[in-house]
């Protein structure tokens, strides 16, 4: 997974400058502090192609993710000073709530990665569906999630799936989706 979210990741993500390590420590973190996870594979070449995190705790798990790995973060953000004033902004955003607007919906995608060879072949919009199907049995009806406003090709799949746009900040869209449920 660490392997696909850095051949799927651009430099503008703080992620896509985690070491290996951290990152498996990190999607680990994630997939354990979440409800809905999922993974593709294509059988034929039994190869690993996507995964989708999706859960009701994003935020907490980060913030405790964070804090178990307070130094390392630091370090990482001390060696790529360009994400501390990002990192500043959110902080002030949380701390005072009036400043940012926040999402309606808890239940987030956390990530959705798709390895660059297998991109635009469906493999993201099936994904979509195995979370959308189980959130509908689990009686969930929304679902949101945030896109940096330069990742033109996840905006346009989210466009082309349906999402609607929540609200806008100076860094990124928030999108809103919702289910039938019966
Ligand atoms: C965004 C992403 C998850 C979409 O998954 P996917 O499997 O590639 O998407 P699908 O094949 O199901 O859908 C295809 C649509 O998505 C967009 N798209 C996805 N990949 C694309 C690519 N490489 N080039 C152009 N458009 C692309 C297009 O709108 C495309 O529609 P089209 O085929 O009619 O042109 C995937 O491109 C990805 O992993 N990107 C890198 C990681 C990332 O940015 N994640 C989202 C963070 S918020």
């Amino acid at each position: 997974m660490s392997e696909l979210h850095i051949n799927s990741f651009d430099i503008h993500h703080f992620t896509s400058r985690f070491g290996r390590e951290l990152l498996n420590s990190y999607l680990k973190f994630l997939i354990a502090h979440n409800n809905y996870s999922y993974v593709a594979i294509d059988e034929e070449q039994n190869k690993f192609t996507g995964y989708l995190i999706c859960g009701d705790k994003t935020e907490k798990s980060i913030n405790l993710f964070i804090k178990n790995n307070f130094v390392k973060v630091i370090k990482l953000l001390l060696k790529n000073p360009i994400f501390i004033i990002e990192k500043i902004n959110e902080i002030i955003t949380k701390l005072i709530p009036l400043i940012g607007k926040k999402s309606k919906t808890e239940m987030r995608v956390f990530i959705i990665a798709i390895d660059n060879k297998y991109q635009g072949k469906g493999t993201g919009y099936l994904l979509l569906k195995a979370l959308e199907s189980d959130l509908i049995k689990d009686s969930i009806s929304q679902y949101g999630l945030s896109v940096r406003k330069e990742n033109k090709k996840a905006i346009e799949f989210y466009n082309k799936n349906l999402f609607k746009i929540e609200f806008e900040n100076k860094k990124s869209i928030f999108y809103i989706k919702k289910l039938v449920v019966r």
